[in-house]
């Protein structure tokens, strides 16, 4: 059903494995991989329908009959809910089974999904429910919806495109389960959502996003809150020991010093990874605002802030920031070989104040969104001139350094039939 329309020959793939096997170890891709369709349209057809994305909060679809249309990389999905229960979520590809049309336009709630063009109408289980006009012979329960793999995880609707390709997400599920309901996620409502479409590769985007080396020049507000990006800087200016006391200080308070939880192996492609990092933010401020001060109310059943961030990442290509009164969730969502949407969504408890002041709540990761969006397309921007040449990653480039050469080796994998672990 999402069979590329522009198929790779075997000697253009010859051609990544040779760029894939030329490439140098903790140095940045060559240029094909951040411009070139030929590279997209391979990772479309090897690597997208591998990754579990998120493509929804729960609250999205609150009710029995609500359903909502989301974009699951290039396709169209619809998310609905045909029962009252967690689980009693279901998505289709946004295709009719008559002649094909996009099934639903808009956003909705019913019993019903009914085609705007010819009217034949599916249950929210996704089957036919007209079946009066079938010619005679034709087989009406073959005719159901197309599904689309689902799986929720404490508030958070994620899919993928094949079920056949997708990772195991049952380790994920069952890992996250309990921190996401700790952070109050399946109790949040949604009060902001914002695309910030970025003209870059989806990797530039990733990149960027998995290093905190640009935060100092590029992010003076994210600089100045975050004490703990003040360490990994190590900056000559700044009191580094003064702030690890700090860090210290804190997490003897909080428990789980340096917390990592997770599933992250370059070369698996069977397992969906996931990760969760604390960490303080530092200097008495309590949340991740302009003056350090509450937004909202304590979300996850807390008693008292803490003074963390609690940092998720929810298989490649999603990522949640969790301080303790709001979530920012991040989608990034490759559109083509040059064109990224980076879609934040901003929660907030359910039970919240209707006045909650969203500017406060969206300043953080508004701000420095809009900054990463200008540096990434920068980036982008000189790495298609004739002079890029692959630079090195530094020590603090380390995690996207990681992200490249995952990426590589699973390329590598996939195009030759050669998995590693066999
Ligand atoms: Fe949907 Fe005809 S294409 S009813
Ligand atoms: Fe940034």
């Amino acid at each position: 059903m999402y069979a590329n329309d522009k198929m790779l020959s075997g000697l253009d793939r010859a051609r990544v494995v040779r760029l894939i096997d030329e490439h140098r170890k903790d140095w940045s891709l060559q240029q094909a991989f951040y411009l070139d369709p030929d590279i997209f349209a391979l990772e479309r057809e090897l690597w997208f329908p591998r990754q579990w994305v998120i493509v929804a909060h729960l609250s999205e679809v609150p009710e029995k009959g609500s359903y909502v249309i989301r974009q699951l990389f290039d396709e169209e999905i619809i998310v609905a809910r045909h029962g009252d229960g967690e689980d009693d979520v279901a998505a289709y590809y946004n295709v009719c089974t008559h002649r094909g049309s996009r099934l639903c336009v808009k956003d909705g709630r019913g019993k019903l999904l009914v085609c705007p063009y010819h009217a034949w109408s599916f249950r929210l289980t996704g089957e036919l429910q007209t079946r009066r006009d079938l010619p005679e012979g034709v087989d009406g329960d073959s005719l159901g919806l197309h599904k689309v793999p689902i799986k929720v995880i404490g508030g958070l609707v994620m899919c993928g495109l094949d079920a056949a390709s997708l990772p195991d997400i049952e380790p994920a599920a069952a890992g996250l389960t309990d921190l996401l309901r700790e952070n109050g996620v399946a109790d949040a409502r949604i009060v902001a959502r914002k695309n910030y479409l970025t003209k870059a590769n989806w990797k530039l985007v990733l990149e960027n996003f998995l290093e905190c080396y640009h935060c100092r020049p590029a992010h003076p507000e994210y600089f100045r809150v975050n004490g703990h990006v003040k360490v990994t800087a190590m900056r000559d200016d700044y009191n580094a020991a003064e702030w690890k006391q700090e860090i210290d200080a804190w997490h003897s308070v909080i428990g789980d010093a340096e917390f990592h939880k997770g599933v992250w192996e370059p070369g698996d492609l069977d397992t969906m990874p996931f990760a969760m990092h604390r960490k303080p933010i530092g200097s008495g401020r309590l949340t991740l605002s302009d003056d350090g001060q509450p937004v909202s109310c304590l979300m996850g059943g807390r008693g008292k802030f803490d003074g963390g961030e609690n940092g998720f990442r929810i298989g490649r290509l999603s990522f949640l920031s969790a301080p303790n009164d709001y979530l920012t969730m991040f989608q990034m969502i490759p559109r083509n070989a040059n064109e990224t949407d980076v879609i934040l969504t901003w929660l907030v408890d359910k039970d919240a104040e209707t006045s909650v002041d969203v500017d406060k709540i969206s300043w953080m990761w508004d701000v420095t969104t809009v900054q990463d969006k200008k540096i990434t397309e920068d980036n982008a921007d000189g790495i298609a001139s004739r002079a890029y040449r692959p630079g090195p990653y530094t020590p603090l480039e380390s995690q996207t350094a990681f992200f490249i050469e995952t990426y590589l080796s699973q390329m590598r994998a996939l195009i030759t039939g050669e998995r590693r672990d066999e």
